[in-house]
This record gives C-alpha cells, sequence and structure tokens, in this order.
C-alpha cells in the first residue's frame, strides 16, 4: 500500500463541440425533458444578434424559451436572487446558460437554488457544506459558453460576490455541473481581441496551477499539460484574427480542460485574483494573466520539479526556470497584458485588505507554499509594483 495515492475524481459533462452545432440545443432540450426553460445571459449578450438567433430557434421548435440577463461581470447576490425569482415565477422546468463565466455561473447557481430553504453562502466550496443542499429538484443545466476561459461548462461550481464583504464565493455542488455543454466556436468570433486574452489567460491560469498543485491526479495533469500546449499555441491566434474558428474551438477546448483539471486544485494567482477582483471589479482573467509571474517567482522552489515538464510540453529552449518565467512574460508582452496591478488601479493601501482575502480563500490551501497573510502582502506589492526580483 503506498499511502500518498489517494484520491477522488470526476471527469466532466458530455461536450459537443463544432462550429454549427449550436443548432442542436433544441434536440438538446428534448433530450433533458426541457420545455419551459429560462436563458441565462449577461446584459451586453442579451441585446446581440447571437441570443436572437438562439431564441428564434427554440421557439421555432416549440420550446417556450424567457430571458433572464440582469447579470453582471463579477456577478453578485443580488443578481442570482434576481434569477431565482425569475425561474420560479416563470415556472421554469431547466436552464441554458449562455455567455462567459458570469452567466454561466448565475445560471447554474439558479438551478441549483431552485430547490433549497438555506441562503446560498451555506454552500460556500467548503469541506463537505454541498451536503447540506437539497439535491432533489436542481434543474438540469445545458451550457453554452461564448468565451473560452472559465471552463464553467464543465465545473460544479459557480463564483458569486458577496458584495457586503468584497469577497469572491465559490458555491459547490456536484449537480451543478451542467448535463450537456455545447461549444460552438462561432459564438466566440464577437468576442472582441482583449476579452480573448483576458478569458484566456484564466484557462491558461487554470492549466499552471492545477498543474502545480501537490497530490495525486495523473489523469488532470495530463489534461493541464495539454491545456497549455493548447493555449500557448492558439491564444494568440485567436487574439489575432477572431474568425479563426479553429483557434477558437481548441480554446473553447482547452479551457473546459482547465477546468476540469482544477477540480486537483488552484493556487495562489487565484487567491490574490479573487479579492482583487471583488474589491475592484477587475476581469478575472486579465487579473490573472498580471499575477500570474509574480505567483511563478513566489513558488519557484516548491515548484521545482514540475518545470522541467512545463518547459518540455512548451517546447522551450531549456528546461530551468527561468525559460518559463521568459515565456510567460514574452506571451503576456504578445497578448498585452498589463505588467502590473497598478495597471488595473490596483491600491498599495489596500494590500492588507487583499493579502486577508487571499489568505482565506478556499484557493490558498492548495498552492505548493503555503504562504502566510505577511507573504501574500509581499506578493500583492510585488504584483503591484511590477517587482519580480533580482
Ligand atoms: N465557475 C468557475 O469554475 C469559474 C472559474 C473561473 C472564473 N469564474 C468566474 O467567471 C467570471 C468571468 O467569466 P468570463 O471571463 O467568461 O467573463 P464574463 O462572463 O464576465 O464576460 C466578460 C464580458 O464579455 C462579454 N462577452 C461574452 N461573450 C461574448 C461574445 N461571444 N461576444 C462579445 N462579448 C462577449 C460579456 O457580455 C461581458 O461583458 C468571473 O466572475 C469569475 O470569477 C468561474
Ligand atoms: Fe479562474
Amino acid at each position: 500500500m503506498v499511502s500518498h495515492i489517494t484520491g477522488a475524481w470526476n471527469f466532466p459533462t458530455r461536450v459537443i463541440t463544432g462550429a454549427g452545432r449550436v443548432a442542436e440545443l433544441p434536440e438538446t432540450c428534448r433530450a433533458l425533458d426541457i420545455a419551459k426553460p429560462l436563458l441565462v445571459t449577461d446584459k451586453g449578450l442579451a441585446e446581440t444578434a447571437l441570443i436572437a438567433g438562439l431564441v428564434k430557434r427554440l421557439c421555432d421548435a416549440g420550446i417556450e424559451v424567457r430571458i433572464f440577463a440582469d447579470v453582471k461581470s463579477n456577478p453578485t447576490e443580488t443578481n442570482l436572487n434576481a434569477g431565482i425569482a425569475a425561474f420560479r415565477s416563470g415556472g421554469h422546468d431547466g436552464v441554458i446558460a449562455v455567455g462567459g463565466g458570469s452567466a454561466l455561473d448565475v445560471g447554474k447557481c439558479v438551478a441549483f437554488m431552485v430547490p433549497q430553504s438555506r441562503p446560498v453562502w451555506d454552500f460556500e466550496d467548503v469541506g463537505d457544506w454541498w451536503t447540506r443542499a437539497n439535491s432533489k429538484g436542481i434543474a438540469p443545466i445545458i451550457a453554452v459558453p461564448t468565451t473560452a476561459g472559465t471552463g464553467s461548462e464543465v465545473g460544479r461550481a459557480g463564483v458569486i460576490t458577496r458584495e457586503e464583504t468584497h469577497e469572491k464565493k465559490i458555491i459547490f455542488h456536484p449537480l451543478m455541473m451542467p448535463k450537456v455543454a455545447v461549444q460552438d466556436p462561432e459564438l466566440a468570433v464577437g468576442l472582441p481581441p482583449f476579452l480573448t486574452m483576458a478569458t484566456g489567460m484564466d484557462a491558461l491560469a487554470h492549466c499552471f496551477e492545477a498543474y502545480c498543485v501537490d497530490g495525486f491526479h495523473p489523469l488532470a495533469d495530463g489534461v493541464a499539460l495539454e491545456g497549455l500546449r493548447i493555449i500557448d499555441k492558439y491564444l494568440p491566434r485567436a487574439v489575432d484574427n477572431g474568425g479563426d474558428l479553429e483557434a477558437r474551438a481548441y480554446m473553447f477546448a482547452a479551457a473546459s480542460m482547465g477546468a476540469t483539471a482544477f477540480q486537483k486544485g488552484l493556487g495562489a494567482i487565484h487567491s490574490v485574483s479573487h479579492p482583487v477582483g471583488a474589491r475592484y471589479d477587475t476581469h478575472h482573467g486579465l487579473t490573472n494573466g498580471v499575477i500570474f509571474p509574480y505567483v511563478l517567482v513566489c513558488n519557484k522552489t516548491a515548484i521545482a520539479d514540475k518545470i522541467p515538464h512545463i518547459a518540455r510540453t512548451l517546447d522551450l529552449p531549456s528546461r530551468d526556470f527561468s525559460a518559463v518565467l521568459d515565456w510567460i512574460l514574452a506571451l503576456r508582452k504578445k497578448l498585452g497584458v498589463p505588467h502590473t496591478l497598478a495597471e488595473l488601479g490596483v491600491k498599495e493601501v489596500d494590500v492588507r485588505a487583499i493579502a486577508a482575502g487571499a489568505v482565506k480563500d478556499p484557493t490558498a490551501g492548495a498552492n505548493p507554499r503555503q504562504l502566510t497573510e505577511a507573504e501574500f502582502e509581499q506578493l500583492t506589492l510585488a504584483a503591484i509594483r511590477g517587482d519580480l526580483g533580482g
């Protein structure tokens, strides 16, 4: 018996992928016995031809769909409560969540909250809190991502901002995993280069952090490394030319690979990103992209055994730490990721509050090096000032 070989894992939801495959939405609803779905999206997307086209397609097939679009980026409890009310009052029997991580997370949390009597914060991803939930009556979810970043379409969690405490809370339940995800690269064609970059940096951070987390999870490790390779190759192409359907399709795949892999855990990029995003309303993936190299430097010793594998996967000129650091700095520069948190408006006066949030973020425990609150302060300050040491 080898004691460190112990684990439990799930591999995800059914994924339908390919250009034009969103046309299969009506039959997907029927297969799941969804006749009256609530289509959850965000305000910006609700006004686009993309949503109008989906609604028409569903209505033409006799599916009685209504739209709920009161979802902001970094969605809040207020958004979630409005969505739950819309679902209940409309007598819906399923959720079609269409959009980026924000819309998908709200859609998933609405479906999950329908039969619950406790407040959503009782289901934060802490220990076995999810077992407090009433599993009967959770509505079936179809997820249609329009960004390739969070991978929320294959995940069992939703991220909701608790406004009064400036915290991003991860809400978790196994049945929050969508029954089907439809990854249609044509839906991402209109995503502007800046958001393509920002969302892609989230997928990159997921793959990188999941691979670097300690723990026995060879399946997640393999998925994470291949995800890294795909993002390195295809994200620049998707940013350069939004109509490159091959690059869009690969990026969708990589986003769901990141979320598949991060059931192993995430790390300090996310621990710092969450309180920054909750306080400053910065885009999650963009924030991750900025923080990435500072966490890499901070974790240098703890991930020494992982670096050669990452360097080999990315076909870097050497297998050393410096090659991986140079790679991420060059990729960020090429894609236009800002170098410092100061450029996102983060102020040194908030460093203590950010560190206090980071150290208790659920992702902090899995970082390859356990960081104290004081170390999180140093890390945040370094990212604000652009100080990579040396
Ligand atoms: N559930 C998870 O596992 C998980 C993982 C990581 C992050 N998140 C959360 O997801 C959220 C971020 O999601 P995101 O990065 O996808 O961004 P987002 O959903 O906030 O969307 C960003 C912007 O892109 C626009 N947009 C989306 N698709 C578009 C398209 N095809 N064309 C034009 N505009 C489009 C939206 O209208 C919005 O204005 C954050 O709240 C983050 O904390 C969740
Ligand atoms: Fe993320």
